[in-house]
């Protein structure tokens, strides 16, 4: 049963209402064709909506990630600009800023690893200081007086991930985008090689010659051919609010157990747990009890304030925790996933990179390492290692 047969060749179908599809959504609108979000719940509902919002490419950064470091620094220079842009269009504070991330050592296990981690940050070329105890609390008044040692590093920022979804909803109303919430897509239909429509779970075909996967821990439960290898990642979080007047940190606070993102607005997140556990989202007692005696650890303000959430999302993970940017098996299919642990960070340069694809440009110089066909391989030896 097909639908909708008016729809012009132009339009473009993004699959997935988080930050990723949204971006690539507001993007491709912007460059004058028709675009149709369907989201199978609400915009935000899937990992978009627990993310704690740090865009975090030094502090977040691990050994052995070349061309992924390279592409998070390329994604945090690009937030200033997106994030001036959204604000402008839709008049929505998104509570972004290069607040800076202090990574912080409580004991002297700590004090190793941290060594560690900031000879790879300067072997890399990433700018960090060393700080002693008395130097990170004269920065931060709420740290413990336990805290031993830190590193500083000054540019990652943070931002509010529900004010993005909120605000990108609103930008692509103004660009003439529709979204429809409430629409799950069954699969991708192909023939000759070619995209022909999108099918929704009743059956129903929704005629499009262009599709944008962005459906994130799910992308690869649609019906589709040579989907990637993305898997969820489970992590639980915690919101506080309240209690001492203000933000509890300026920055945003690291140890090896737990980070704490302060906004200014007083919210507090605490996270988060890594946990391969399928897609459930169960919220466990064991896992709000850890997070908040690591954040008490460091900042022991955190008992005063209000437990105003506890939520569980799914990371899109990957094999080797990169994204998958760029076109399918299929013309007119583009996948934007598999973005773990940083979606939020990379969902600008996503979006134009998708549109410009769409745009009938190459892959972009920063995904050229991140495009679905480098997932076969790599889910082939995935795939291999666990026979
Ligand atoms: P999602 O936000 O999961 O969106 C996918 C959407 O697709 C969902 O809304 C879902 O309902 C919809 N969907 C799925 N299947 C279908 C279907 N068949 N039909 C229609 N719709 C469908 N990243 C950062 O950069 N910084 C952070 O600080 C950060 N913190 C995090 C903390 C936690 C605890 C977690 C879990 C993640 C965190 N992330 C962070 C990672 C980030 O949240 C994700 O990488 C990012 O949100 C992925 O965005 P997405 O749009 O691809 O996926
Ligand atoms: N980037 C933070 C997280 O995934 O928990």
């Amino acid at each position: 049963m097909h639908s909708d047969a008016g729809r012009g060749a132009d339009e473009v179908v993004v699959v997935g209402g988080g930050v990723v599809g949204l971006a690539c959504a507001w993007r491709i609108a912007q460059t004058g064709r028709r675009v149709l979000v369907l989201e199978r719940d609400e915009p935000g509902a899937g990992a978009s909506g627990v993310a704690a919002g740090m865009l975090a490419a030094v502090a977040e950064a691990d050994f052995g990630e070349g061309a992924l470091l390279r592409l998070r620094l390329e994604a945090a220079d690009a937030w200033p600009a997106f994030a001036a842009e959204l604000t402008a269009r839709t008049g929505i504070e998104l509570e972004y800023g290069r607040c800076g991330a202090l990574v912080l050592a409580v004991d002297s296990d700590d004090v190793e690893e941290l060594r560690r981690v900031q000879e790879l940050r300067h072997g890399l070329g990433l700018g960090s200081e060393w700080l002693t105890g008395r130097d990170c609390r004269r920065l931060e008044p709420a740290l413990a007086p336990r805290v031993r040692a830190g590193m500083l590093t000054r540019d990652d920022g943070q931002v509010d991930p529900r004010a993005v979804v909120r605000a990108l909803r609103e930008a692509i109303r103004r660009e003439g985008g529709e979204l429809r919430a409430g629409v799950a897509v069954e699969g991708i239909d192909e023939t000759g090689n070619r995209v022909r429509g999108v099918r929704l779970a009743g059956g129903e075909v929704l005629p499009t010659r262009a599709v944008v996967v962005a459906a994130g821990a799910w992308s690869a439960s649609l019906d589709v051919c040579d989907p990637p290898p993305v898997r969820p990642v489970k992590g639980q979080v915690l919101r506080l609010r309240g209690g001492v007047a203000g933000p509890l940190a300026q920055r945003i606070v690291w140890t090896p157990r737990c980070y704490v993102v302060s906004r200014p607005s007083g919210e507090v997140v605490v996270g988060a747990t890594v946990e391969e556990r399928g897609f459930d989202t169960t919220v466990t007692a064991g896992a709000v009890r850890q997070l908040l005696e690591d954040a008490r650890e460091v900042l022991p303000d955190v008992e005063e304030r209000e437990l105003v959430e506890a939520r569980a999302g799914l990371r899109p993970g990957t094999p080797g925790n990169a994204p998958v940017v760029g076109p399918g098996g299929s013309d007119g299919l583009f996948w934007a996933t598999g973005h773990y642990r940083n979606g939020i960070l990379l969902a600008p340069i996503t979006a134009d990179a998708i549109a410009a694809l769409i745009h009938g440009a190459g892959p972009p110089p920063p995904f050229r390492d991140f495009a679905a066909s480098r997932t076969r391989s790599e889910g082939a030896s995935l795939a291999g290692s666990t026979a």
